[in-house]
């Protein structure tokens, strides 16, 4: 089996859906269930005996390792994280404890782990951690994209806490041979994605009649992935990726966050009117931009097309048309992510 950490959250879930529908390698998915955690997402593996869900912490190394003894996975899957730019800046601790000690006690529980095996077990164990394109910091309008030699120079306490996990992940394969492989990819979308990042955000506040908020002036570029597509990326990575190597994934899709938005609202204008004829554009409302807020990122994905062949499938129209969909046929699923928590958090940012 595989063993995934953070399984419940929006990259988790939507990689552990296509994991078992594509094969029959049962998967073992570690989460804490913090609040971006949600069972919900995997409703529809109720009662697979294929997904164990046990959950816990990837910083509690007792845990871990009888979790590794028990299931002696062939391979380690990290999407455990704090994972909220705009949180990290109200409260990095969460992001040290869970980004940096979480994932260098993951390391240490999966090299003992790893020490343990012999033969094929060994030489076939691989540790794949998943990290972010903001550990590069941000790029300005024509500057060329990020590669993965690009230097580390991140700017919020969230991508800091992520560079410092990819420094720790390095080490581990440098200092002990510890068989890993990192992903570095860029802004995802798509269905299951929790309503406090953009697109998702957007959605919500539309069909509830509430402001769109941009923050600053809209101009800020981001390279939009779809979900699936970077599930595709993390399954080719896994198979054929050679070992201590970094992959940087990217939809090729880079979009200023008010295009963006727009596209939210045409889809909308289109699939669900407003009663009153007008367009959804009329809820756009500016606001005070985010601290340290990062221009520009673009990724250079050419290194896991010209290695691994992998591309996306998804282009930024037809992922969002998916994905404004989902949104419009799972209200229950919207509805009940907005708990009292979320009311708390929107309330503290946006108020
Ligand atoms: P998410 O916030 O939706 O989900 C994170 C999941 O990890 C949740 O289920 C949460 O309960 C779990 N978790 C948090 N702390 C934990 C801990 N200490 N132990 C066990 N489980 C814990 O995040 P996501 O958007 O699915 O991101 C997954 C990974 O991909 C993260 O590592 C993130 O940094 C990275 N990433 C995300 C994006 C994006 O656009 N969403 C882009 C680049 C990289
Ligand atoms: P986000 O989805 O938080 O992802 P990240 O910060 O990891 O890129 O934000 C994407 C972009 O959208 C980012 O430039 C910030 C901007 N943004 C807004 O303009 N308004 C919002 O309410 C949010 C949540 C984000």
């Amino acid at each position: 089996m595989i063993f995934v950490t953070g399984g419940a959250g929006f990259i988790g879930a939507n990689f552990m859906l296509d994991w078992l529908a594509q094969s029959s390698e049962p998967v073992l998915n570690l989460d804490k269930l913090t609040y971006a955690g949600n069972l919900q997402n995997l409703a529809s593996l109720q009662g697979d005996a294929r997904h164990v869900f046990v959950r816990g912490d990837i910083g509690d190394a007792t845990l871990v390792a009888e979790l590794l003894a028990k299931h002696r996975p062939r391979a380690l899957v990290n999407f455990a994280a704090e994972s909220h730019v705009d949180r990290s800046i109200h409260a990095p601790e969460d992001f040290i404890q869970t980004n940096i000690v979480g994932t260098f006690r993951l390391l240490e529980s999966a090299r003992l782990y790893w020490a343990s095996l012999q033969g094929k077990d060994r030489d076939n164990f691989r540790f794949l951690h998943v990290s972010t394109d903001e550990v590069y910091g941000s790029l300005t309008p024509t500057a060329p994209a990020f590669t993965e030699l690009h230097r580390y120079e991140p700017n919020s306490p969230y991508s800091a806490s992520k560079a410092a996990s990819d420094h720790l992940v390095r080490s581990y394969h440098h200092t002990y041979g510890l068989p890993v492989l990192t992903t570095n990819c860029s802004n995802n979308y798509g269905p299951y994605h929790f309503p406090e990042k953009l697109i998702p955000l957007m959605i919500v506040n539309a069909l509830a009649g509430k402001p769109l908020p941009v923050y600053g002036d809209g101009q800020q570029v981001r390279d939009w992935l779809f979900v699936k597509d970077h599930c595709s990326a993390i399954r080719c990575v896994l198979q054929s990726g050679r070992l201590g190597e970094v992959y940087n994934v990217g939809g090729n899709s880079e979009k200023a966050n008010l295009d963006v938005v727009h596209t939210v609202c045409t889809l909308l204008d289109e699939l669900r009117p407003r009663s009153d004829g007008q367009s959804y554009r009329t809820q756009i409302s500016f606001v005070k931009d985010r601290p340290g807020h990062d221009r520009r990122y673009a990724i250079d994905a050419r290194k896991l097309s010209q290695e691994l062949g992998w591309s996306p499938a998804q282009t930024f129209e037809s992922g969002m048309r998916q994905t404004v969909r989902w949104y419009l046929d799972n209200p229950e699923w919207v509805q009940q992510v907005q708990s009292g928590a979320y009311r708390d958090w929107v309330q503290k940012q946006y108020a």
